[in-house]
């Protein structure tokens, strides 16, 4: 018999497939899907544009704990599978941009900034219902989830992945670049002193080389049955 989880949370580095195992997972438990790589994401994009560098932390973090971040379902055709809004501004594809990704693993290194970002997150995912993506959700988010994923995957599957999708959207980036920029945020990530990137010690580890999206999705079917 299957148990349904009340609360999934899904961790793991770069690209490894966690978005798109986390979307078909509450597509199929009809839960809330929840991107918390997004928020970070968000606050990076308009620091750089307020302060033209991330590098003053107190300022960072005064932005990160008056930002007002949104996501909402989809409300353009265009490819996106939901609407990033920021102080009001639709920043969906603003995010996901060369600068973002290069600073955006600093800033989610300033305790102040996750203190800040954790406390919306516990929030949504207290309600239950939710399948939440990032990379201290097992960890620190929401200890008491009854399902935890570490999803992994190769530097050069990860970065491949990375590849085509920005192909697809008609952005010039090399792989050699992809793959440095990738390695350098997984390193800050796993090895900054809050929330670091590791699987929580209940987690199942899977890992995405070389099986498609819906092999992913069924081996965590199966996992359903045991939680
Ligand atoms: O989509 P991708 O895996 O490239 O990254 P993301 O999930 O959008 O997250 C971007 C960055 O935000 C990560 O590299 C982390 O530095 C940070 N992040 C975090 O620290 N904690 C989370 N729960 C989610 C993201």
């Amino acid at each position: 018999m299957i148990r349904i989880p009340y609360i999934v949370a899904i961790d793991g580095p770069a690209a490894s497939g966690k978005s798109t195992l986390a979307e078909k997972l509450a597509d199929f438990l009809g839960y809330l899907y929840f991107d918390t790589g997004v928020m970070y994401r968000a606050v990076t994009l308009i620091a750089l544009r307020e302060f033209q560098s991330i590098n003053d932390e107190l300022r960072v973090t005064k932005l990160a704990e008056r930002i007002d971040i949104d996501v909402r379902p989809p409300s353009v055709q265009d490819g996106r599978k939901y609407d990033v809004w920021a102080n009001g501004e639709d920043v969906t594809w603003l995010i996901r941009c060369p600068e973002v990704d290069a600073n955006v693993s600093q800033v989610s290194a300033y305790p102040g900034v996750r203190r800040a970002m954790t406390a919306q997150q516990r929030r949504i995912g207290q309600r239950g219902r939710v399948v939440m993506v990032g990379r201290d959700i097992g960890t620190v988010v929401l200890p008491e989830a009854d399902l935890k994923i570490y999803l992994d995957a190769s530097a050069e599957e990860r970065a491949r992945r990375r590849y085509l999708e920005m192909q697809q959207r008609g952005e010039e980036v090399s792989f050699q670049s992809i793959l440095d920029s990738m390695r350098r945020r997984d390193q800050i990530d796993s090895t900054r002193e809050v929330a670091p990137l590791r699987p929580a010690e209940d987690a199942v580890i899977l890992n995405s080389d070389g099986i498609t999206a819906e092999e992913v999705l069924e081996q965590v079917k199966t996992l359903l049955a045991d939680c």
